[in-house]
């Protein structure tokens, strides 16, 4: 049922980093106000509700029963989104929760049924697909404009310090997932793979900071994944971001790169808008679009359960050092 009232309220559930963007995003999405946070430590929770001007909950359980909030944004570390998004669907919210969604695939199978017996939006944190040179690429893919597709590119290669990169686990989750969903949207799922991952940069961290993947496409075409933390690239035509389709009929580029200020950005060393910039689109087509209007999500739990059995293939291949079947 589309939601028909003036305001919808949003509450966070955690207050790190990416809830600055998410805070920015709702800020500046029509008809909808954030109304309050939860985190664990309470200095940062009075900090960032201070900063966001929102009430701080004093538990989780409160900020999801507050009849004034409408959807629930889960926003802390990977291994509890179960539990804060089974408390929000529970309590008849609908969920935005961060990327990657599940430890597990049954994890994320669990959160599409409760999503399901409710009749409520969960909607995975794929922000990368609602930028609109994403989805222009898929119209290009799906209309045959680009001829028949040869090989998809994604690359990133941004540096984290090592104090920031032990906050998540290591790149073949936290960043191979968002590879895995931007492929799903714009190309379909691979039928095979191949993975190899290094520590090259952090010290005492023991996951990986840099990891890649060869991928065959059901069509015979070839895919390319890498997701580094270990250096920033300073070349010219840098791949910080980048994502390429290449078809016999024309190809498509979509880079952080067009949009760059000079100042840090978060834990980057420069501010590259257009992640603000997805997370801004994502958030506006989830309350917009989604709730109020009763679209489809553009990247749904399906994606992400096929996008996180992309990522134990990946793992599998790592630890076996073969190819893995989808
Ligand atoms: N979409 C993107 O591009 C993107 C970018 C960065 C992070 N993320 C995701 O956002 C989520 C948060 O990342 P972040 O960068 O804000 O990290 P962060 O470390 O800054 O914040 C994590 C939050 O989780 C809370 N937390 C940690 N353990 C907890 C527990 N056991 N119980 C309750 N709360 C707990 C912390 O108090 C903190 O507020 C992660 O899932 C991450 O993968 C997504």
């Amino acid at each position: 049922m589309p939601l028909t009232k003036d305001t919808i309220g949003v509450g966070f559930i955690g207050a790190g980093d990416i809830s600055i963007l998410h805070a920015a995003a709702v800020k500046k999405c029509p008809g909808a106000k954030l109304v309050g946070l939860w985190n664990r430590n309470q200095d940062r929770a009075q900090e960032r509700a201070a900063q966001f001007g929102c009430k701080n909950y004093a538990s989780p359980e409160l900020l999801v029963n507050d009849p004034e909030i409408d959807a629930v944004f889960v926003l802390t570390n990977l291994e509890t989104h179960l539990e804060y998004t089974a408390a929000a669907l529970g309590a008849g919210k609908h969920v935005l929760v961060e990327k990657p969604v599940g430890v597990s695939v049954a994890e994320i199978e669990r959160m599409k049924a409760l999503a399901d017996a409710k009749g409520l939006v969960c909607l995975p944190g794929h922000n990368y697909v609602y930028e609109a040179s994403m989805v222009r690429t898929r119209e290009l893919v799906e209309g045959g404009d680009l001829g028949r597709i040869v090989s998809a590119y994604v690359m990133y290669n941004i540096h984290h310090p090592e104090e920031v990169a032990k906050r998540y686990p290591g790149v073949v989750r936290q960043i191979l997932t968002h590879h895995s969903y931007i492929l799903l949207y714009l190309v379909g799922k691979p039928v095979e793979l191949c993975a190899m991952k290094a520590t090259l940069h952090y010290k005492e961290y023991p996951e990986e900071d840099i990891a890649m993947v060869q991928m065959r496409l059901a069509n015979g075409a070839l895919a390319h994944f890498c997701a580094s933390f270990a250096a920033d690239d300073h070349a010219a035509d840098p791949w910080t971001v980048m994502v390429k389709v290449i078809g016999t009929a024309g190809s498509t580029r979509y880079s952080y790169r067009d949009h760059v200020e000079i100042k840090p950005g978060l834990v980057h060393s420069q501010t590259y808008t257009a992640y603000q910039g997805s997370i801004t689109n994502e958030v506006r087509h989830f309350l917009v679009d989604c709730l109020r209007m009763g679209a489809k999500p553009l990247s749904t739990l399906d994606d992400a359960i096929t996008a996180q059995k992309m990522i134990e293939a990946a793992e599998k291949s790592i630890a076996e050092k073969s190819v893995v079947r989808l």
